[in-house]
């Protein structure tokens, strides 16, 4: 015997929470199934904690612009029908406090607690039911003259819908429940796909070359950073965080879903100083080292590794030559280098990449050529920016689709 509903929503994160509640309170009868002991693992640890739910500066007339993807103009419609301001006077309605920190990033006050828990009481005000842990065996769909059905074969029981929602996000961080159901569906159904990457990541170099460099682990600064040609130039103006094994912080992270194995990346690591006129200028009054002229303009740890460079660095400023120090201002304000990989999914914030969007219509998530099939959130080939635009994306989404069951 199986269990009929009016739509199977695949995965309780960000979007299928959301997107439960929103199908719910129009009077759908509803199916939320997730593989995991608890919902919204990644809303848990996001934000450092705190979530950082969306951003005030999101200007849905031009989502390229905190936006990746192949069309980043995709999500156009669904984040103008549901906009930052929509789901702040959702968490206003739940009483949940919050405020901006930086770039329009809003945060919970006190804990991402309080967004699962105002998703699991907008959940159960439209009546929807929750398998958890519930894994998925087989997905069937029969196609019938009134449109057709999917049929799941669960560890809790067989069940049918018209509609099958696929909100199991993206590959980051697997061992809190990360898996590639969705994009393995959308091979099942021949929806096409993009490559998926690892983005929003630590960046990583070759041993040897980073050796210089490991001494900073810890060090954080802000730095100009970009890569691309000039044509297609991608820069941010963020903090930057020297690691162990390469770079990190959000100016990398940022940066990262842009990048193209094999290119370099150029940093300016005094984006607010003119070094070469404050060199000159210095070596016409001090008698000090380079390295501790240069630590009144970056860090020391900084000035200090640099200066270790070269021989002709590792002197009184006064009596260096007027070239050598032109060529440590430019190795300072362009550094070049190129990463050798990333820190993967293990470390990633989110998935590049994705079911891709000529697949689906962008009023209702649907696929155009598998009916009552949908995806929302991460799965998508869509990734926002740090700083709150992929929950935005996920609630926007999923808002979308739920207008569309
Ligand atoms: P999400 O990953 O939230 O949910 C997918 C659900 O599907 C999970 O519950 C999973 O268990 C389930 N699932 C997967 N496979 C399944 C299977 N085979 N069977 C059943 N269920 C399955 N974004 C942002 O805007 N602000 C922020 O502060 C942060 N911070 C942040 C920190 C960290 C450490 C990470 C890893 C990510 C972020 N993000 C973020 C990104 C954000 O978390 C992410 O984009 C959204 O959670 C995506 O929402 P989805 O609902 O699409 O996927």
């Amino acid at each position: 015997m199986s269990l009929t509903f009016d739509a199977i929503i695949l995965g309780a994160g960000a979007a299928g929470l959301f997107c439960a509640a929103q199908a719910g309170q129009r009077g759908l009868k509803v199916l939320l199934i997730d593989h995991a002991e608890r919902v919204g693992e990644k809303i848990r640890i996001s934000g450092g904690g705190r979530c950082n739910f969306t951003n005030r500066d999101l200007d849905v007339r031009a989502p390229h612009k905190h936006f990746v993807g192949q069309n980043p103009q995709f999500c156009r419609s669904a984040l103008s029908r549901y906009t930052p301001q929509d789901f702040i006077a959702l968490l206003q309605k739940h009483g949940i406090p919050f405020h901006e920190k930086h770039k329009g990033q809003l945060f919970c006050d006190r804990s991402a607690e309080d967004i699962i828990q105002m998703l699991l009481a907008e959940c159960a005000a439209g009546q929807v039911q929750r398998w958890q842990p519930c894994k998925v065996q087989k997905i069937g769909f029969v196609a019938t003259e009134s449109g057709g059905s999917y049929q799941l074969d669960t560890s809790q029981g067989v069940v049918q819908a018209p509609s099958l929602v696929v909100a199991t996000g993206g590959l980051s961080i697997p061992k809190i429940g990360a898996t590639d159901l969705g994009y393995r569906l959308a091979q099942q159904f021949n929806i096409p796909l993009v490559e998926r990457h690892p983005g929003l990541v630590p960046l990583t170099f070759d041993g040897t070359d980073w050796a210089p460099y490991a001494q900073l682990s810890g060090l954080a600064l802000p730095v100009s950073i970009s890569t691309g040609s000039k044509k297609n130039l991608m820069a941010f103006d963020e903090d930057l965080l020297f690691t162990h094994r390469g770079l990190s912080g959000p100016a990398v992270l940022q940066i990262s879903s842009y990048w193209q194995q094999g290119t370099p990346l150029s940093l300016n690591l005094a984006p607010t100083v003119d070094l070469p006129t404050a060199l000159a200028q210095a070596k016409l009054r001090s008698r000090k080292l380079i390295a501790n002229e240069l630590a009144t303009l970056v860090p020391s740890r900084l000035a200090d590794a640099w200066a270790s460079q070269e021989a002709d660095w590792q002197r009184p400023i006064a009596e260096a030559s007027d070239k050598a120090l032109a060529r440590l201002a430019e190795r300072l304000s362009r550094w070049q280098l190129t990463p050798t990989g990333t820190e993967g999914y293990k470390k990633a914030e989110v998935t590049l990449g994705g079911i891709d969007t000529k697949a689906l219509s962008q009023q209702t998530m649907e696929a155009k050529a598998q009916p009552g099939l949908y995806f929302v959130g991460e799965v998508v080939d869509i990734t926002g920016w740090l700083g709150g635009y992929n929950f935005q994306w996920a609630w926007a989404s999923a808002f979308a689709c739920a207008q569309g069951l």
